[in-house]
């Protein structure tokens, strides 16, 4: 499909011609367009937790939660300036909340996650529920639900948001409000949604019309005691380690109907096996240190740090002590469509 098309005054006359007519020859842009492979514009990058802490805590002083609707800064990826995206499709930044603040009540059709990094007692309301947030937990806010956030904890609390906007303004499907108050009113007590269904129960009567799940905090507390029970058995996988993905309990699906979220451990000393697929992925380790291997670049982590490993690129993990890596990216969307493609290498 590479172009090999020369080009004659008369062919670039008449490129000229049809160009006022809004038409375009598809023989001179076609090997751009379908490509062999993927070739996106994406790097891999990472950012240490502790040079954005000291960056927020500076926007802190500079712009209260209330006044900047959301106090965000946005992790850009260094081949997609200018487009607030961490991969082509999903977006990420990481939120502070200060004691005492509020960011105020809104909802948009943009599905998002927290990842919590840092802090412990400050709260997100999502449809009239509260659920206070603690490190590695993993909380929903579904598309076109009220979410606000606060602090009445004494230190500040950070985490990073995952969204799903770069798809949403690719489809033109934007819809955003905000509320009178700061404050979503409460309608149901903390802790209602995991009762109802984060315990391998469902509710009898009608199924949720929502296409995200229910259970709208997945605490750490939980997901790491999975984990650990699972590395009882040698039971890794060569690419992945154990490797497991947050479900929507209603369905089996993901949790989002966008985002496929996972968590997984990975041994101390442990080498993956080389891997690569088509959906782009962040990661957020939130135990461990170790290094990211994408083509010939190194990306050395540590706990919070972000990283990202684009579309279609070869990544291997190693670790030094014990790590456990969340991470998200677009499977629900490539297999909907029939895209996701994976290679195990050797595996
Ligand atoms: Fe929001």
């Amino acid at each position: 499909m590479e172009p090999n098309v020369q080009q004659t005054p008369e062919r670039l006359a008449f490129y000229n011609k049809i160009d006022r007519a809004n038409l375009s020859a598809l023989w001179n842009v076609m090997g751009a367009l379908i490509t062999p492979e993927p070739r996106s514009s994406a790097q891999p990058a990472l950012w240490r937790f502790a040079d954005i802490r000291n960056y927020m805590l500076e926007a802190g002083a500079l712009i209260t939660a209330k006044e900047a609707e959301r106090r965000v800064l946005i992790l850009e990826n260094p081949g997609l300036r200018g487009q607030s995206k961490i991969t082509t499709s999903l977006y990420a930044g990481i939120q502070l909340v200060m004691p005492g603040e509020v960011a105020p009540a809104h909802r948009h059709s943009q599905s998002a996650l927290r990842f919590v990094l840092e802090g412990q007692g400050a709260h997100t309301a999502v449809d009239g529920e509260r659920t206070l947030m603690e490190p590695g937990d993993f909380v929903i806010t579904p598309s076109m639900k009220w979410h606000d956030h606060g602090n009445t904890s004494s230190e500040p609390m950070f985490w990073l948001d995952g969204l799903d906007i770069p798809v949403v303004q690719f489809l033109d499907a934007s819809f955003a409000e905000g509320l009178d108050e700061d404050e979503q009113p409460i309608t149901r007590p903390a802790g209602d949604s995991f009762a109802r269904y984060g315990h391998n129960l469902l509710p009898v009567g009608p199924r949720p019309a929502t296409k995200t799940s229910p259970v709208f905090n997945y605490p750490y507390a939980h997901t790491r005691e999975a984990l650990e029970r699972m590395k009882a058995r040698d039971e890794w996988d060569p690419c992945h380690g154990l490797k497991l993905r947050y479900t929507n309990p209603v369905t089996g699906d993901y949790a989002m109907p966008t985002i496929g979220t996972f968590i997984q451990l990975l041994p101390k000393g442990f080498s993956t096996s080389r891997y690569r697929s088509t959906d782009a992925t962040v990661f957020v380790p939130i135990e461990g240190r170790g290094r990211t291997r994408i083509g010939d670049q190194v990306l050395e982590w540590g706990p919070k740090d972000v990283f990202v490993v684009p579309s279609w690129r070869w990544v291997t993990h190693e670790t030094d002590g014990e790590a456990v890596l969340f991470s998200y990216s677009d499977p629900p969307i490539q297999e909907k469509l029939d895209l996701f493609r994976e290679d195990r290498g050797n595996a």
